[in-house]
């Protein structure tokens, strides 16, 4: 049984761990190629695009893929449409695992908006110290702030367009809560943005905007294809693809 698993999340990471070692079974795990130095998952990895659905398509085909996994980042909307019609072309099964997104607890005081253009309009009504914590690609919208100042924080340094007064810092997550809280302390942050990213590793940011009575303007998920099944943990992804499985039973 072949599968093939795109990849760029902790989720998809652990999913790879959890199967690549299963007898009968060969695994590829697929990244954009974003990231300079991706932490790359156990197995077989492939880097790069496939060249849009097309290119998808041909590749489940020329490698007779069995099930394919779209383990991808639930921002990471335009491989996702790709996944679900290079799988209904090539006849593959197909299950996204998403990382359910956060819920708002009391005490937040959240402002959710769908885009990082609706953010950038309403952060001048909200702060003048920005934590922006949206990931370099984006930084486009809140290029025009020059009254506000950035602390970016992302994986490889931003490129221009982005925010005239900004400092960045190159770091990726887990952060621990104490870590969080210090950062808001020492720079002195009054509002934070955040995509609706989900999973433990970013979230203890949210706990520490809480506590400091920060408002966090939270970027709402991009829309999903329809029809695919959804799960939430690795573990479930494993099951799923067992149910399909024609490969025997590990240890
Ligand atoms: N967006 C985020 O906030 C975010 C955060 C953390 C990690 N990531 C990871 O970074 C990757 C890129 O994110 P994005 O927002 O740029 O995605 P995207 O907008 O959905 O995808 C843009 C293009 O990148 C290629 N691509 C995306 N994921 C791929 C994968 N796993 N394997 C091979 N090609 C892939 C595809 O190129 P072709 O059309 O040429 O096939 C796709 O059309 C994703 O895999 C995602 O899991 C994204």
């Amino acid at each position: 049984m072949r599968v093939l698993i795109l990849g760029g999340t902790t989720e998809a990471r652990r999913l790879a761990e959890l199967l690549h070692r299963t007898p009968g079974l060969t695994l590829t795990s697929s990244l954009a190629g974003r990231v300079a130095s991706p932490r790359l998952p156990p197995g077989e990895v492939r880097i790069g695009g496939f060249g849009g659905v097309e290119g998808l398509t041909a590749w489940l085909g020329e490698h007779r893929v069995d099930a394919l996994i779209d383990a991808t980042h639930p921002f990471a909307g335009t491989i996702s449409f790709h996944a679900a019609l290079a799988a209904a072309t090539a006849h593959v099964p197909l299950l996204a695992l998403r990382r359910p997104g956060w819920v708002p607890v009391a005490g937040d005081d959240w402002r959710e908006v769908g885009s990082l253009e609706e953010a950038a309009t309403l952060l001048p009504t909200l702060g003048h110290r920005v934590f922006l914590t949206t990931g370099r690609m984006g930084l486009a919208a809140f290029a025009a702030l020059d009254d506000l100042w950035f602390l970016v924080r992302s994986v490889d340094a931003p490129e221009a367009p982005h925010p005239p007064r900004m400092e960045v810092l190159l770091d990726r997550g887990p952060f621990t809560l104490d870590g969080e809280r210090e950062l808001l302390r020492r720079h002195r942050v009054d509002v934070v943005v955040t995509k609706d990213s989900g999973g433990d590793a970013t979230a203890p940011k949210l706990t520490a905007a809480r506590e400091a009575g920060l408002p966090v303007v939270v970027v709402r998920r991009p829309p999903v294809p329809e029809g695919v099944p959804v799960v939430g943990e690795p573990e479930e992804a494993v099951r799923w693809i067992r149910d399909r499985r024609t490969f025997p039973a590990a240890g």
